[in-house]
């Protein structure tokens, strides 16, 4: 009797401990295959108003790991990355930065690309000693800016917009009455799946962001905006799945800079010094930029919601030259004796916020480096 209890008892925990194992089993097949048998990516996103030195970032990170692929993801070619490569100058409109290095480059289907822009672009890499065959990709669903839309971004007044055709593209995309990159016979050779092209665990994937927290279409300060999405969000909007996601730098400048119609730059004559010593100028239209101070409020929230992990302030060389250390904390402005105590602040401040995942911070003083 009692031998029979024992067996019994036994027979029960051999049960338990089979379906135990059998649990451990499944979940760790499941983990494993979400953590190993997907692509990685980076991702650079702008903190301010776009112009922050995203293309040296890129340029950099391109440069100094391994990636597969390096992929522009929103916007068109209203933006304009300044690279400097091996001494030369390059500014790059579409392309993405990769294309420097030997990595392939695609233009993601969360851009609007002109057709014109983009083989002029690519003659101009060509004939600066760059080799860009095969190298260059279209998603195939990448929405096309057409003479139209060119026209009537010219007439724009309100916005102050870099009349390239980027609001209207992005209207006719939203009212389904767009064109797609693969209607394009010119494009076909460039062209491709970004799902079948990046869905592969050995893809390691930069992310190339175009424009800024300050600018986009969602957090920006509507109607003072572009028509994109410049987020991390925006990113994988071009098929990443979330868990792709490896580290997010986030790239500001020591003070702002806005280019547009509304009334950014206050009265102080600081800020025309900053603008000559910092050469801040449009890439790609050539305007004036407006200056002010960096507003804590609008970098901590993009750090935020970009769940940020390095952080890097460009043209601390410029803030040096013209020696004065300001931010402005909520509407008003805090003053700093000298850059330590500008960056110690910084530092702190964003530490403060629980939330934040920032774990880096690089000061940078050239243009052609982090
Ligand atoms: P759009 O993107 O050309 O429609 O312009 C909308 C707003 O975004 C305007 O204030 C432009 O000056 C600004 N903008 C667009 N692209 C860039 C950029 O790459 N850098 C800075 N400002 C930009
Ligand atoms: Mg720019």
């Amino acid at each position: 009797m009692t031998e029979q209890l024992f067996f019994n008892l036994l027979l029960n925990l051999d049960l338990f401990n089979f379906i135990l194992f059998l649990s451990y089993t499944v979940l760790y097949t499941v983990d494993h295959s979400i953590t190993k048998d997907t692509m990685k990516a980076d991702i650079v996103v702008d903190l301010q108003y776009g112009d922050c030195g995203k293309g040296k970032v890129t340029h950099f990170l391109a440069k100094t790991r391994n990636y597969t692929h390096v992929l522009r993801y929103n916007g068109g070619c209203n933006a304009g990355h300044t690279i400097f490569h091996e001494g030369k100058k390059f500014v790059t409109h579409h392309i993405p930065s990769g294309v420097f290095f030997g990595v392939k480059s695609i233009i993601g289907s969360g851009c609007v690309i002109n057709p014109t822009q983009f083989f002029k672009e690519i003659k101009e890499l060509e004939d600066g000693g760059i080799n860009t065959k095969g190298m260059i990709f279209v998603a195939k669903n990448t929405h096309v800016i057409t003479d139209k839309h060119l026209e009537e971004d010219k007439k724009d007044t309100a916005i102050g917009t870099t009349k390239r055709g980027n609001g209207p593209a992005y209207r006719d995309k939203y009212a389904r009455d767009g064109f797609l990159a693969q209607d394009i016979p010119e494009l076909q050779p460039y062209l491709i799946d970004l799902l079948e092209e990046l869905n592969n665990p050995e893809v390691f994937v930069l992310c190339e962001g175009a424009q800024g927290f300050g600018l986009d279409i969602d957090h920006g300060d509507y109607p003072f905006v572009t028509s994109s999405h410049c987020t991390v969000a925006g990113a994988l909007l071009n098929g990443i799945p979330h868990q792709a996601v490896n580290e997010v730098w986030g790239i500001m400048k020591g003070y702002e800079t806005y280019v547009g119609t509304k009334q950014f730059e206050t009265d102080d004559p600081m800020f025309s010094e900053i603008r000559d010593v910092g050469q801040e100028y449009g890439a790609t239209t050539g305007r004036p930029r407006q200056v002010n101070w960096t507003n804590l409020q609008l970098v901590q929230k993009a750090i935020a919601m970009n769940g940020v992990t390095h952080l890097v302030v460009n043209k601390m060389d410029v803030l040096e030259k013209v020696d004065v250390w300001n931010f402005l904390n909520s509407g008003k402005i805090t003053k700093l004796a000298n850059r330590t105590e500008f960056e110690k602040y910084l530092v702190d401040f964003l530490k403060s916020d629980p939330s934040s995942h920032l774990s880096k911070f690089h000061f940078s003083d050239c243009p052609e480096t982090v």
